[in-house]
C-alpha cells in the first residue's frame, strides 16, 4: 500500500508490551501527544500469558541484585522511584484481587486480563492512542543545521509519523510465536549503540541423549533442590524433570547464571544433612538398605535411577565403608549435571543481554547522546530473576522515560 499521509505526534512508542503502555499512559497524562505502534494484533499479549494466565505482576521485595545487568548500578534509579508499591497503588485503584505465593512473588486472583485492562485503561484515561497490526518499515532521524535530532520519522506501509521523542519499547526475543522481534536492537545498531549478545534466560536446560534417555522415564518428578551455578550463584526451589530435560523454578532461575559446557551442582536434599542421617540410620536400623534409607527422603523411582546413573550400589548401611558414604554424600549433595544447551528463545522467559545500558541515562531511559531516543523494558540489558522481577523492570523503565520523553 502507498504511504498516504503524515501525522504529527508529540511521542511515538514502538511496541504495545508493559513497558511500551506503563510509558505512554505516564507520557499522556503529562498532556504529551502519544501514539503507541505496535505489529501485534493485541497489546500486552506476554501478560496474557504470563504467570500460567495470572501474571506474577511484581515481587514483594525487590531490589537491585535481582537483576543481571552489565552495570549493576544501572538499575537503581528507576526502581528506586517507581517501585512494587507503586504497581500496587495501580492494582488497587482498579480493585484488581491478588495474592502472595512463595518467595514474594504476587499473581492476579483471576485473570493476567485484569493487568492489561489497567494499563488499557490508564492509555485511555491519559488519551494515550494505540494502533495496533502496524509493521514499522523505517525509522530516520530528522536533523537541524547544528547536526541536532529534532525529530524522528516513523514510517509504516499506511502512514509517515513524525515525533519529537521516539521510544523503543520491543522487548527481547523470547517467544517469537508471541510477536517477539530484533527490531529494538536494530534500531540500536542504526543509531550506533552497541548491543550486548543475547542469549535466552529464564528458560528449561536439555540434557545430552543418555541422561535424557534415562531421566524423561521419570518425567513429571518435582523436588525440593538447591542449584549453584559455577559463579557460585545458589537458588533454592523446585526441579521438575521434564521429558527434554530439567526444567522448574530453580532450573530457570541458574538458568541465567550458566554459560554453556558448564556443570550445575544440584543438592537434592537441600533440607538434610545427609552424613548426619546415615550415621543415626548406621545406629538405628544398621541392615536397611541404602536404596530404602535414601527413599525415606525421595522418590523410590528416582534413587533407583539415580543410583545405576552414579553407580552407588546397594546394600546394607552397616556395610557401606566411609569411603561409600562420603561418594553417597557427595552424589546427593552436589549432583553434577552438564546440560548441552536451553530450549532457547522458543520457551525461554526473557533474552538476557541486549542495549547496553552504558550509553543509556539511568534516570530517563534517554540515550546519552542522541537527543529524544529512549530505550525501556527487556530491550535493554536487563534481566531480573524469576518472580515478577521483568515486569517491575518493565514498569520502572517506562515509568522512567514516561516522566520525560
Ligand atoms: P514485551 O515483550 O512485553 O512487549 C514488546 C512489544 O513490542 C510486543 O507487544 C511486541 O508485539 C512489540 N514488537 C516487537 N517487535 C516489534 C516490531 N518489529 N514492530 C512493532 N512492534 C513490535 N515476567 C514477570 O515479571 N512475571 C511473569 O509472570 C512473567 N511470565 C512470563 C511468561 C512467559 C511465557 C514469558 C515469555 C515471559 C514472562 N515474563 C514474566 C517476562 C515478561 O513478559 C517480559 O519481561 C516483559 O513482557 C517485557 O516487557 P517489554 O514491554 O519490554 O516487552
Amino acid at each position: 500500500m502507498p504511504t498516504t499521509s503524515t501525522h504529527n505526534h508529540d511521542v511515538i512508542i514502538i511496541g504495545a508490551g508493559a513497558a511500551g503502555l506503563m510509558c505512554a499512559a505516564q507520557a499522556g497524562y503529562r498532556g504529551r501527544d502519544v501514539l503507541v505502534l505496535d505489529h501485534a494484533k493485541q497489546a500486552g499479549k506476554k501478560i496474557l500469558i504470563s504467570g500460567g494466565g495470572r501474571c506474577n505482576f511484581t515481587n514483594m521485595d525487590v531490589e537491585p541484585n535481582n537483576y543481571l545487568c552489565s552495570n549493576p548500578h544501572f538499575v537503581k534509579s528507576a526502581l528506586s522511584r517507581y517501585t512494587q508499591w507503586d504497581f500496587l497503588g495501580l492494582i488497587g485503584k482498579y480493585q484488581v484481587a491478588y495474592h502472595e505465593r512463595d518467595f514474594g512473588q504476587l499473581f492476579c486472583d483471576d485473570s493476567a486480563k485484569e493487568i492489561v485492562r489497567i494499563l488499557m485503561s490508564e492509555c485511555e484515561a491519559a488519551n494515550a492512542k494505540i494502533r495496533l497490526r502496524t509493521e514499522i518499515t523505517a525509522i530516520e532521524a530528522i536533523k537541524d543545521e547544528q547536526g541536532t535530532i529534532t525529530q524522528y520519522t516513523v514510517t509504516t506501509p499506511s502512514h509517515v509519523y513524525q515525533c519529537q521523542s521516539l521510544v523503543i519499547a520491543t522487548g527481547g526475543l523470547s517467544m517469537p510465536k508471541l510477536g517477539a522481534t530484533p527490531f529494538g536492537y536494530q534500531v540500536a545498531e542504526q543509531f550506533g549503540l552497541k548491543v550486548l549478545p543475547t542469549r535466552a534466560g529464564l528458560v528449561p536446560v536439555t540434557l545430552h541423549q543418555e541422561q535424557k534417555e534415562a531421566l524423561s522415564e521419570l518425567s513429571g518428578i518435582s523436588l525440593p533442590v538447591r542449584i549453584e551455578a559455577n559463579d557460585g550463584t545458589v537458588f533454592g526451589a523446585d526441579m521438575l524433570i521434564t521429558h527434554r530435560g530439567l526444567s522448574g523454578p530453580s532450573i530457570l532461575q541458574i538458568s541465567n547464571y550458566w554459560n554453556p559446557g558448564e556443570a550445575m551442582s544440584i543438592d537434592l536434599l537441600p533440607n538434610i544433612d545427609l552424613a548426619a542421617e546415615l550415621e543415626s540410620v548406621r545406629q538405628s536400623n544398621p541392615n536397611q538398605s541404602l536404596k530404602n534409607t535414601l527413599s525415606t527422603w525421595l522418590p523410590k523411582r528416582f534413587v533407583e535411577l539415580l543410583m545405576s546413573m552414579e553407580n552407588l550400589v546397594d546394600k546394607p548401611i552397616k556395610q557401606l565403608q566411609h569411603k561409600e558414604l562420603d561418594s553417597v554424600v557427595a552424589v546427593l549433595h552436589s549432583w553434577q549435571i552438564k546440560p548441552n544447551g536451553t530450549e532457547g528463545y522458543r520457551t525461554a522467559e526473557v533474552t538476557l543481554g541486549g542495549v547496553d545500558t552504558d550509553a543509556i541515562s539511568s534516570k530517563t531511559m534517554m540515550c546519552k547522546n542522541i537527543n529524544g531516543l529512549y530505550f525501556v523494558g527487556e530491550v535493554l540489558d536487563v534481566t531480573g530473576w524469576l518472580g515478577g522481577y521483568n515486569f517491575q523492570w518493565a514498569w520502572a523503565s517506562g515509568w522512567a522515560a514516561g516522566q520525560v520523553c
